[in-house]
């Protein structure tokens, strides 16, 4: 039996080169070799405010970005979370179990309860994102480095589980790839490219026009010390002592489909101003391969919707099996 995958995308702010990079790019290649089931989490992105306008186009977005970006609806389920019911029901069971110190620990938590009015709903979020997974017997979760500790929490609570009611959930990896789990804002090395970010020449979105590509990688923060490429071939070394120019390399290396060093080989002759210019070039031409089928999918919403309908079909039916035994094991039937 091949191997399950489950990850998912909240429907919040715009979809940016971070969440392909670190997480969409990976599910491309794991849905030929594995079940793999990839998610709009609509009820993760209530747990700050949103008009419910916008949310409501933002999860088509993301749907229609899901199959623009190569996941293909003949290899994978997609769905919208918030259209399976399940998993709800099931983040209430795990919080019965579920450790108020452990959630105070998550750094989500820390920076979105400062950012935003505190609720309820932010503090249980990982609750939830451990539900999505468990429901599905998952594997692997393929994500970027910020989800971490989440899927860490999602092992604990499945262990917890297990422990007091017999063997139920299996238990989750999380799948990082090393070069590319942290993708940095263009104006803060030092902080992770964000859907939040206030300054948005931070964050380069897979639908932004050519014009802000070209704006953003130009202004994008680099170094003062002009030799630094040429200098520095160690990504580790880059990462730490010169954060914006390596991340600007671990963009490129990704869009070219090269590692680090590669990457740096093909550019440490250039100045950053020739170096920029080719990453932007770079970057508008593999978007805009992205942005022309986004277009042709969501001009024909009625086949997104057929694709959306049979995706949560397979979510109900997949994840009523493990909501039957939990039910079992807890007493509710
Ligand atoms: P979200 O919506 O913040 O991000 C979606 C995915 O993109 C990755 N990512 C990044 N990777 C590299 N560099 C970055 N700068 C960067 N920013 C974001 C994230 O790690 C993630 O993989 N809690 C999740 C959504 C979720 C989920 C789940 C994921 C809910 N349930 C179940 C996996 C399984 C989140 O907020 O991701």
């Amino acid at each position: 039996m091949s191997k399950v995958v489950f990850s998912g995308i909240q429907p919040s702010g715009n979809l940016h080169i971070g969440n392909y990079i670190g997480a969409i790019s990976q599910w491309v290649k794991l849905q030929d070799l594995t079940e793999s089931i990839f998610c709009i989490v609509d009820l993760h992105a209530i747990t700050v405010p949103q008009d419910p306008k916008v949310l409501r186009d933002k999860v088509l977005e993301v749907a229609a970005l899901y199959l623009a970006c190569g996941i293909d609806p003949k290899k994978s389920h997609i769905f919208i979370q918030s259209e399976n019911p399940n998993h709800s029901y099931l983040a209430w069971v795990l919080n019965t179990i579920a450790p108020f110190g452990q959630l105070e620990r998550m750094t989500q938590w820390k920076e979105k309860s400062v950012k935003h009015e505190e609720n309820a709903g932010l503090f249980d979020y990982p609750v939830l994102m451990a539900s999505d997974i468990l429901l599905y017997q998952t594997d692997e979760v393929p994500v970027g480095e910020d989800q971490k500790q989440h899927i860490e929490l999602t092992r604990d609570l499945a262990e917890r589980f297990n422990k007091r009611f017999g063997e139920t959930f299996k238990l989750p990896v999380p799948v990082i790839q090393k070069e590319t789990a942290r993708i940095m804002s263009l104006q803060n090395p030092a902080a992770k490219m964000s859907k939040s970010d206030n300054d948005p020449l931070g964050t380069i979105n897979i639908l932004d026009t050519e014009e802000q590509i070209r704006e953003k990688v130009k202004k994008a923060v680099t170094d003062s010390d002009p030799s630094v490429l040429k200098m520095h071939e160690h990504m580790n070394f880059m990462m730490e002592e010169h954060q914006g120019i390596g991340n600007l390399l671990t963009i490129y290396a990704a869009f070219k489909g090269y590692n680090f060093h590669d990457a740096w080989k093909e550019n440490s002759d250039k100045s950053y101003q020739d170096f920029k210019d080719g990453l932007a070039n770079l970057l508008i031409f593999e978007l805009a391969k992205i942005q022309k089928r986004y277009n042709e999918i969501r001009n024909g919403e009625k086949a997104l919707r057929k694709i959306l309908d049979e995706g949560r079909n397979y979510a109900l039916e997949k994840s009523s099996v493990t909501l039957r035994k939990v039910k079992e094991k807890v007493g509710l039937i």
